[in-house]
């Protein structure tokens, strides 16, 4: 096993591996995992990745599953990186990409994560996870625990995509509606937790889901030869994706496979819930609890982000920024990557392009620069979109 310990993203406080783990015990912020660099390096190889299988266990080094019989692997991760050249042409720009995380198993980025987490629940021994969900995590955590055989418990607020409720039930799932938002789900999985013998795998309250979603930063590297873009453009809820690159940079960097460049990261939110937007613009280290948050991308329908001050140092350093688009922007930019890639995007990865849009008007994207979107989801989950329009 490669894992020397993890660490609090706050107090810095160092745990054991070995052991199932939500928040710091101490300040209950997020774990983060550390591994043994030299020894990674003595098998996982750039050259070595040439013959490895099409998923994102070809990371396996830098992954924390020890028992090669706990991975629970539906084909998740090395998603295409599409060059977007007939969405380019429209901005005037030739080096536009988008990295189209619709064609994990269930229909989203949630895969990856979930992937590792239900695979790490195994090897320590949880038997019943419970996650609160605006969907498309409910739905890998009911895929990824089916081919576990564990017992998935999911908490979806009543107005999330039908399609999400529908996939949990079918892949067996016992779901609960909940007349609230995101966080009251999770508030439910607090308060039941312990008499119900459930291991809570919310995004960042486990430290393994962000293992999964950092092969996204692994694969941006490796497809793009080891050169990075200039702008990432990334749609934000609770952020484990943003997170988790940044970390699978930094670990490339001291593997010695890219050097200290990194992209300016970009947050994308809906107008209508923009926490990250707000705090970065008012230069505020955490984000407000957003009282009423709106909008039809349910994913991006999440008032008060745990790890918001991970993510808010993570735009600052990369010199990027945080931008809200209106719900408007972000359907009909669904219509428009379509058209021009014949990618049909969830609402919450079409939000990047009015990003994009805003960021080049403004003149902090030039049209000459690498810009890679991140469309993180299937528009296919979100039919009721279209049919209550
Ligand atoms: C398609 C899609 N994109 C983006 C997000 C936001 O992801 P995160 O909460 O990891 O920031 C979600 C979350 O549910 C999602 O389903
Ligand atoms: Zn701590």
């Amino acid at each position: 096993m490669n894992i020397t310990s993890l660490s609090c993203s706050q107090c810095g406080e160092h745990y054991e591996p070995g052991k199932l783990y939500n928040l710091c015990p101490k300040c209950d912020k997020p774990l983060l995992v550390h591994y043994d660099l030299g020894c990674v390096a003595q098998t996982l190889t750039q050259a070595s990745l040439t013959t490895r299988s099409a998923d994102l266990w070809r990371y396996r080094e830098v992954l924390p599953v020890e028992r090669e019989d706990n991975i629970t692997t539906l084909g998740e991760g090395w998603t295409p990186l599409s060059h977007a050249r007939r969405l380019g042409e429209q901005l005037g720009m030739r080096h536009l990409y988008i990295k189209d995380e619709s064609l994990n198993p269930t229909g989203s980025f949630k895969a990856r994560g979930m992937a590792v987490a239900v695979s790490m629940a195994k090897e320590l021994g949880a038997r019943k996870l419970a996650v609160p969900s605006a969907g498309n995590a409910g739905g890998a955590l009911a895929a990824y625990a089916a081919k576990a055989g564990l017992e998935a418990y999911i908490f979806m607020p009543r107005d999330g995509p039908q399609a999400n409720l529908i996939e949990c039930q079918q892949c067996g799932a016992k779901v609960t509606l909940v007349d609230g938002l995101i966080t009251d789900c999770g508030r439910i999985i607090a308060e039941r937790k312990e008499a119900e013998g459930w291991f809570e795998v919310s995004t960042l309250k486990e430290p393994y889901r962000i293992e999964g979603k950092k092969t996204m930063g692994y694969e941006l590297a490796e497809q793009m030869q080891w050169e990075l873009p200039d702008v990432v453009i990334y749609p934000t809820g609770g952020g484990t994706g943003l997170i988790g690159m940044w970390k699978a940079f930094d670990e490339m960097e001291r593997l010695g496979w890219i050097g200290a460049k990194r992209p300016r990261m970009v947050t994308v939110q809906a107008e209508g819930c923009a926490p990250i937007v707000q705090a970065f613009a008012t230069g505020a280290r955490v984000g407000a609890d957003v009282a009423n948050p709106r909008t039809v991308a349910a994913g991006l329908r999440v008032p008060k982000a745990i790890g918001d001050f991970l993510m808010l140092d993570i735009l600052r350093r990369s010199g990027g920024t945080a931008v809200s688009v209106s719900d408007a922007a972000l359907t009909a930019a669904v219509q428009e990557i379509g058209a021009a890639e014949g990618i049909f995007a969830a609402p919450e990865g079409a939000a990047c392009l009015p990003a994009l849009k805003k960021l080049l008007e403004r003149g902090a994207v030039r049209a000459d620069e690498c810009v890679v979107l991140f469309n993180t989801g299937s528009g296919l989950k979100y039919l009721d979109i279209w049919q209550a329009g």
